[in-house]
Formats: structure tokens, sequence, C-alpha cells
């Protein structure tokens, strides 16, 4: 159950917070001492489904009020409208809350808004606070992959996503199997939509309950399929008539993208491979020893990684070659078919990073290098299941700092600016570390983001679960 936490600093001292998200998931949980919602990975029996499936092959056609998934444990991230905090999952109801108190404030549905099923919980928000998501839909014509735009300010105190738009619809090539996205990136001008051969089973998806399977089970990957990028204007919402590809990749989290000389230049986190998913079911995690290294050991790498996008392919481009001339760049983009581009990756890291096997949870100096050209970017490293180091990658070189401590394990990296740096990386970089040492405890850890020399850490005499997304705001 999605479980709210705030470390506040404040006057020299840490004091820290948590409550857990008053979802309808949560209370009905409670009421019956039990799962009784589905989650993603977990599935409850409910009485209603019979009815449900029914309907659904009587219509034979996905019927939409059902294809959403139902769970409001919003437990992913923090994200912010119009200026107000939200907590996310990938469903259609976010709530949104007081950032100070942590209470839940209001219970948000999108579909209320806009046609849409749902949101990632990885918006995306220009400097003048309009914000990007996408989401999809579902209807007579299959699976629908929708750009929504925010406004980016209220006219009312109680508003919530009033104004939001759909800016584009892109429908999905195999309509009954739509890609799994967790994100997409956002350079000064376009959005790009990362189609990845994860695919989506709605007609498992929905009848997952009759099953007795989980949502995850609709889930599967199919390398045969290549990784398509489609670049969206973002004042036009008109899709570019050219699609990028690439072989089949799997990419949870964008580091950064933005456009230089005529390409865009896309950095994101990928693995080769789409069944990671999987591993992370809870009968995993609970092993130890030589079990739990046996499902590490299973798990595709992931790395930082730059694909180059020439952004102009008209009548006069050439075929066949090469049409990334960038110095230093390993990247390649070909022009395979009058609306087609291959493109092959450059690695954003040297050899070092395999030792920390890969890099995950990337974050940037955001407010003033998104959609810009930027030099660094934070993750953690992950020999383990869950990340056990910090690390912090200078594109100049390709060079890491590392921090790592034993039986330590560091939450996303969250990079806070000083008060008017001028350098990309003048601040902090904050995260939590757990660690399953009875004798040890929690703590907030500050480190220097020039360096990444430890400045201290506020240590907190409770157990925290490993968490997802974190953020930081001065106005609370
Ligand atoms: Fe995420």
């Amino acid at each position: 159950m999605a479980l709210l936490h705030q470390f506040k600093i404040s006057d020299g001292r840490v004091t820290y917070k948590s409550r857990f998200l008053s979802s309808d998931s949560y209370q009905s949980n409670q009421e019956h001492n039990r799962i009784a919602v589905s989650e993603f990975g977990t599935i409850n029996m409910p009485d209603p489904c019979k009815n449900f499936f029914q309907r659904f092959l009587s219509r034979f056609e996905l019927p939409s009020e059902y294809l959403t998934l139902p769970t409001d444990n919003a437990n992913v991230s923090f994200v912010t409208y119009k200026g107000d905090y939200y907590v996310s999952t990938e469903t259609n109801i976010m709530h949104k809350v007081d950032p100070e108190t942590l209470k839940t404030i209001a219970k948000v549905d999108w579909s209320k808004f806009i046609a849409v099923n749902g949101a990632t919980a990885h918006p995306h928000t220009d400097p003048d606070g309009t914000t990007y998501n996408m989401g999809n839909s579902y209807g007579r014509k299959g699976a629908i992959y929708n750009i929504i735009r925010v406004p980016p300010t209220k006219i009312t105190e109680e508003e919530t996503l009033e104004g939001a738009e759909v800016l584009c619809s892109i429908p999905s090539t195999d309509k009954t199997k739509p890609s799994y996205y967790h994100s997409f990136a956002m350079s000064e001008n376009y959005v790009v939509f990362i189609e990845q051969p994860i695919k989506m089973d709605m007609l498992k998806i929905v009848t997952g309950k009759l099953r007795r399977k989980s949502i995850s089970d609709g889930f599967s990957w199919n390398p045969k399929l290549n990784t398509i990028f489609h670049l969206i204007d973002k004042q036009t919402g008109k899709v570019n008539s050219t699609k990028y590809l690439a072989k089949p990749l799997s990419t949870f989290h964008q580091i950064n993208a933005f456009e230089e000389d005529g390409l865009l230049i896309l950095d994101m986190c990928a693995a080769d491979d789409g069944q990671t998913i999987a591993n992370y079911k809870v009968q995993n995690l609970r092993k130890s020893g030589e079990a739990l290294d046996e499902v590490y050991n299973t798990l595709c790498r992931v790395f930082p990684r730059r694909f180059v996008l020439p952004l102009k392919v008209d009548r006069d481009t050439p075929y066949d070659q090469n049409l990334i001339n960038r110095p230093d760049c390993t990247a390649t983009s070909k022009r395979i078919g009058k609306d087609k581009v291959f493109c092959t990756h450059e690695d954003l890291h040297g050899e070092d990073l395999h030792q920390y096997g890969g890099l995950e949870f990337p974050q940037i100096n955001y407010g003033k290098y998104n959609t810009h050209p930027y030099r660094y970017f934070y993750g953690c490293g992950f020999r383990h299941l869950v990340g056990d180091t910090l690390i912090k990658m200078d594109l100049h070189g390709k060079h890491m700092k590392v921090w790592e401590h034993a039986g330590l394990y560091p939450s996303e990296p969250v990079f806070v600016p000083s008060p008017n740096a001028t350098e990309e990386d003048d601040g902090v970089v904050m995260s939590v570390v757990i660690t399953p040492n009875k004798d040890k405890s929690t703590f907030l850890l500050v480190l220097d983001a020039k360096t990444f020399e430890e400045l201290g850490r506020a240590v907190v005499p409770v157990n925290i679960p490993y968490g997802f997304h974190g953020t930081f705001n001065t106005t609370a």
C-alpha cells in the first residue's frame, strides 16, 4: 500500500513523517484484513467478474469501463499539475495530497476530464508549468496511445485537471495488444513516445480475474518486434511521419532529450530484454541466498544509452548511410524506407559501469537542463534486485563517481540545485538509504553533487520500505 514519506529540513533540523495514502484500495484491504483489490502482481477473486466476462464475450469488443486498471493505490511517484501535488500510479486515479501533512485531499479521475483510462506516473513539465503525459484509451478500433496536455495554472483553488486535453492520438499497431510504457521523453518541441515490444494483452488482462491471474500475467515480451520512436510536435499535436526504429529494447526511465543541429538526442536507461517485470514478483523477492542470486542472474542489466534521430528526413535524404555526423558519437541512424530510419545506440557509460550492475532511476538537474544539452546524470547501480550504489555520470569522458556501502540500499537520487547555482552540478544529491541489518538504521543521505562526498545523514529510527520515486520542494 502506498506510504507517503516526508523528510523536512528546516532550521538545522531534519524531521520525518509518513502516512498511508487513504485510498479506496487501502480502506478496502483494511476492512477485509487481506488484499481485496487486485494490484499489478496480486489478484483477488471478487464476485462480479462472471458477469464481467459474459458481457465481454457477448459484445466481443473491448468494454472500456472494464479495461481500467482498477486500483487507486498510487504508490509510484509524486507528481505536480498546476502547482499542486498528486501521488500517481498508472491507472485513471490519482490522489491530490497536501505535501505538508501528507493527507489525501481529493481523488482525481483522469477519465472524468479526458477520454483516457490512465496516465503514467512520469509527466514532463515545460518551464511555464504546462505538463505533458501519456495515457491509453480503448474503443471500437482498439487501443490508442494519447498524448495529454495539462495547462500550467489554476483558475479556482479546488480545481484539479480542468483544461486537460488530448493533444494527439496514435492507434496501436496491434489493436488488442498495445505496448506498455512507464514513461516517455520530451524535448523542447517534441514528445517522444517509445513503443517498445513489451505487450499488454488486453483480453488476458480483462479476463485475468476469471483465470486467477494478476495483471502482470497479461504482459509479455516480444523480441521479434522492433522498438519504434514516434515524434509528436508539442505545438501542433502532429505525429511525425518518419518512424525511427531500433532493435527490441525495454525502457522504464528516460534520462533527457534535446534538439541540437537538426538532431534529436534521446537518452534513456534501457535493456535488451523486457521480461524484467515478472522477476520482481513477491515470491522472488522473498527468496534468499543462492535462490535470490539465481533470480538476480536472470535479470537483464539496464544501461544508459543514447539514440540520435535526424529530424529532417525528406526525398533528398539518402538511403543506407549513416546520417549522424557528430563528433565522438557512435550512435547511428540510417534511412531504410520512405518514412523509416533505423537507429543504433551509443553507450552512455564506460566499461566500469558493468561492475555496478548497470544504472537505473536516472535523474538530472531537471529544472535547468531538461530538454537542453547537459553533462551529468545520477542514478542507482544495481548489483542486487534493488539499487545498492549511487552513481554520478559525467558525459564528458563518461567518468563516474560512486557512493557505496555494503549492506546499504539507496533510493533514487534526487538532485537539488544550490540557490543561484551557475554550474550544472552545483547542488546536492539526496537519497533515502535503507538496510536489512537490524543494528543499522534508515537515513536520509545528502551528497555534494559535485564531488559526491557525503555531507551528512539524518538517521530515522523506523523501517522504511523500498520506494520508487521522490521529489523535492521548497514551499511545503
Ligand atoms: Fe518510474
